[in-house]
């Protein structure tokens, strides 16, 4: 309909140079999104998460307060992850997933799936 979302990044955040951030995006304070990596479109990166070097974070995702994220991670199009949630390096987290607050996700999730605990079950 030839609308164009602008992105709102935090004057705290610190964001690798390089990083691409797609439009509608939301970067909160104390972000912090390391080399390499790409943000979706409308996601949003809430308080203190923190996003290390070359993941690949969807459209439509949102990382929780608090989230950290190792290197080389990848969360699909539509995911939650709720707050504190942890992603050990290389996993890759499905679309449309619910990951529960707390978790730890410590090897890939297949897509439509919620997971909770330490580590993360599916459920
Ligand atoms: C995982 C989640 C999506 C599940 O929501 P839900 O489907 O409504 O689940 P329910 O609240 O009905 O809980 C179902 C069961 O899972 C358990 N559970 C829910 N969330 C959990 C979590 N994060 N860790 C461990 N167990 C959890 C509940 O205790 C309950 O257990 P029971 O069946 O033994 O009683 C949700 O609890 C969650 O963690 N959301 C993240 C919220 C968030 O961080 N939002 C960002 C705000 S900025």
């Amino acid at each position: 309909m030839g609308y164009s979302f602008a992105t709102a990044v935090h004057p705290t955040a610190v964001i690798a140079d390089g990083v691409t951030l797609g439009e509608g995006s939301m970067v909160c304070a104390r972000v912090v999104v390391n080399t390499g990596s790409t943000i979706g479109r409308h996601t949003i990166l809430n308080t203190a998460a923190t996003i290390d070097h070359h993941n690949h974070i969807g459209d439509f995702v949102h990382i929780a307060p608090g989230v950290h994220t190792g290197g080389e991670v990848q969360v699909g199009h539509g995911t939650l992850v709720g707050i504190g949630a942890i992603i050990m390096p290389q996993c890759h987290v499905g679309q449309n997933c619910r990951v529960g607050a707390g978790a730890l996700i410590h090897r890939h999730l297949a897509d439509n799936l919620t997971a909770v605990g330490l580590p993360a079950q599916p459920r």
